[in-house]
């Protein structure tokens, strides 16, 4: 009998690789599958970071994250949400991604299982299954009806899916790929639910800043938790600051685990990449918030582009995201996400992920929506658009 754990032998791709994997990199075709702008990270990051490297900063460096860039990552926490985080509750252990894995490491023994609020970004769950845990969803509902249209979460729903079993409540807010935002009041009530049955909180707020209500950060576990409750919070620099590529993001938890973290981060990566430290301090200055500003806006301009398309549509339509960068595209008869996103690549050369990615196969409701990322050129999303109409046209 093979040793390997049949919880990694029956991972199979998730259909945004799938769908990517069929037309990536070829340049007729307008990618909006990934979540990510098609900006090139602006000269100042990448700037510091070539100094860096020309300093010679090309050895192994602390594996939590500089000392400096800790500390100004708290000041940005203090800054965009309002809350003091301590240096010993931050750690950078590489991207966002890791810093997921990173979580479910501290919490998940194998028969442990994860509620998460979905449609959730595929990878969050999958990397929930690699470390062994079963998964559970709370699927958010569509309230069509809403003025304006919404998603709601049903926190009975969520409450229900917990058992002796559960380890953690997973929530990504604001959501990818739904935009949906937790309000404080359903923050406050997963917080008073964990507390009393134990139960861990990952929040996934990399998408935090990113928010259309003038606010400066969307409401955000840290503002109500206390530093020892089980919660972690899991953020990048990857969205705000168009660094996807160069892997970087950060995770905050409770102070007692300040040493095991030096452990665990030394033991998974020793660190992100040391010139990529530097690029990431660069974009924690000033420069870096008006940055994200122009981001912002350019996310807002996107957005516009998009509702103004769905608006003379009468067979696509959408819950307009609070934040994010996402459209969450509900197709009027769509029962096959993935063929359709398929026939979208090679016929129509446009990029989107199927709903389908966002929950597990049997998970009744995502299959007739299509994701899309308007973090884009005007222009390009306004063709990618046409080319996704042309193609509902033809159905
Ligand atoms: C909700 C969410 N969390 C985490 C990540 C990953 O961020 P990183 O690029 O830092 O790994 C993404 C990327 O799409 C995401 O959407």
């Amino acid at each position: 009998m093979s040793p390997i754990r049949p919880s990694i032998l029956s991972l199979v791709h998730n259909g945004i690789g799938r769908v990517s994997s069929l037309g990536l990199g070829q340049q007729d075709i307008i990618p909006l599958w990934f979540g990510e702008t098609d900006l090139v990270t602006p000269a100042f990051i990448r700037e510091a970071a070539k100094r860096a490297l020309d300093d010679g900063a090309t050895f192994y460096n602390h594996a939590r994250g500089m000392m400096a860039l800790r500390q100004a990552l708290r000041d940005y926490h203090k800054r965009t949400a309002g809350v003091d985080v301590g240096v010993e509750r931050i750690s950078v252990p590489g991207a966002a991604t890791l810093a997921v894995v990173t979580a479910l490491q501290c919490l998940i023994e194998t028969g442990d299982n994860v509620v998460m609020v979905s449609p959730i970004w595929p990878s969050i769950f999958q990397a929930a299954q690699a470390v062994g845990a079963e998964l559970r969803f709370a699927r958010l509902e569509e309230d069509w009806h809403g003025t304006p249209a919404r998603w709601r979460l049903d926190l009975d729903k969520l409450f229900a899916q917990c058992d002796a079993r559960t380890k953690a409540i997973f929530v990504c807010s604001p959501g990818n790929p739904t935009g949906w935002t937790a309000s404080r009041a359903e923050q406050q009530a997963i917080l008073d639910f964990a507390r009393k049955r134990g139960i861990a909180i990952i929040s996934d707020e990399v998408y935090g800043t990113l928010v259309y209500d003038g606010s400066t950060h969307a409401p955000s576990f840290l503002q109500i938790a206390d530093p020892e409750d089980d919660l972690f919070v899991i953020n990048s620099f990857s969205k705000p600051w168009a660094m996807t590529g160069w892997r970087i993001g950060w995770l905050v938890h409770p102070p007692s685990l300040d040493e095991p973290m030096d452990v665990i981060c030394i033991a998974n990566n020793t660190g992100p990449a040391t010139f990529a430290q530097y690029g990431a301090l660069a974009a924690l200055s000033a420069e870096g918030d008006r940055f994200r500003s122009e981001m912002l806006e350019r996310c807002r301009a996107g957005r516009d582009i998009v509702q103004k398309f769905l608006d003379g549509h009468n067979r696509i339509r959408w819950i307009k995201p609070d934040g994010a960068f996402y459209g969450f595209l509900q197709v009027e008869g769509l029962t096959d996400s993935f063929a359709y996103a398929r026939d979208l690549v090679l016929n129509h050369r446009v990029g989107v992920s199927p709903g389908s990615a966002f929950g597990l196969d049997d998970e009744v409701g995502n299959d007739s929506y299509l994701r899309i990322c308007f973090a884009q050129d005007p222009e390009r999303l306004r063709e990618g658009l046409s080319r996704i109409e042309q193609a509902t046209a033809h159905r």
